[in-house]
């Protein structure tokens, strides 16, 4: 514990408490079709997972309950997934038995340094995982080691503006005021904040996304700023979906390594 960066120590921490929260949900999310984020579209209309994966060798950086991993694994990918929770693990394990999968390698581990050789995978994927609880000047950089030249990393997460129309103490829902700077924006510490999600997430300015996938070697393939579906009601996590309609609340990045 001692030898992790502090937001990963704080995060495993929490992780570990919050699991039992997400049981539920990967339960629902392994019975599924790949669908993405906290509206849950689906995958043929916000196209983010190649449909043939056979032969490719993939990675999920923060896998959580495992339900992408499970999608991955389904269109033919043989998986490496890593997560910093035990308990989060303990969920992804017991589902992958319940669906009858035994050959997804699940590793407890900081997806900021995983342990495999350079160049070993063809796809990598983080849906909320590495992709908001890690520092993208940690793990892009090592998510470009890990792929092969040509190999592509696709991310899903909050969208800057969301995190800036963040109330600070995490009381309140996303809403059209300003709460903190764009600019500068990297660390989001919520573990004074009196709700939902706690931990130490990160986040950067769209300039500073881009200059950092330049600077590591990634060429980006796409950009969706992600909006709520016409159906959608009520709030997710802190998004009120009628805000979520007019703003972007989510961003999906795909990238391909040169
Ligand atoms: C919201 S879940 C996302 C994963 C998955 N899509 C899900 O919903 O189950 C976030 C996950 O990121 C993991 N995580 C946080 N920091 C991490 C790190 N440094 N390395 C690997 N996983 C990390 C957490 O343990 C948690 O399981």
């Amino acid at each position: 514990m001692t030898e992790l960066p502090a937001h990963v120590a704080e995060n495993r921490r929490m992780w570990d408490d919050y699991a039992p929260e997400w049981v539920a949900g990967g339960e629902r999310l392994w019975a599924s079709e790949p669908r993405w984020g906290i509206w849950g579209i689906p995958d043929a209309d916000l196209p983010l997972m190649p449909t043939d994966l056979d032969g490719k060798r993939a990675i999920e950086l923060g896998c959580g309950t495992g339900y992408v991993s499970a999608w991955m694994h389904r269109r033919g990918a043989t998986v490496y997934a890593i997560d910093n929770s035990e308990q989060q693990l303990a969920t992804a394990r017991r589902l992958a038995a319940e669906h009858g999968i035994d050959d997804i390698e699940w590793v407890h581990g900081n997806a900021e340094a995983v342990d495999q050789p350079d160049a070993s995978f063809d796809v990598a994927v983080s849906e909320y995982g590495a992709a908001i609880w890690c520092d993208p000047y940690a793990w892009v950089p090592e998510a470009h080691r890990l792929l092969r030249p040509g190999g592509e990393l696709m991310f899903f997460g909050n969208h800057p503006l969301a995190t800036v129309c963040s109330s600070p103490a995490g009381d309140a829902p996303v809403e059209k005021v300003l709460h903190r700077p764009y600019f500068g924006l990297h660390e989001v510490d919520w573990t004074e904040a009196v709700v939902d999600p706690g931990g130490i997430e990160f986040n950067l300015p769209v300039s500073k996304w881009l200059h950092l996938f330049g600077d590591v070697g990634f060429d980006v393939v796409d950009y969706i700023e992600v909006q709520a579906p016409p159906s959608a009601e009520g709030q997710e996590f802190q998004a009120p979906a009628e805000w979520a309609k007019r703003w972007p609340a989510e961003q999906a990045w795909k990238l391909r390594k040169r």
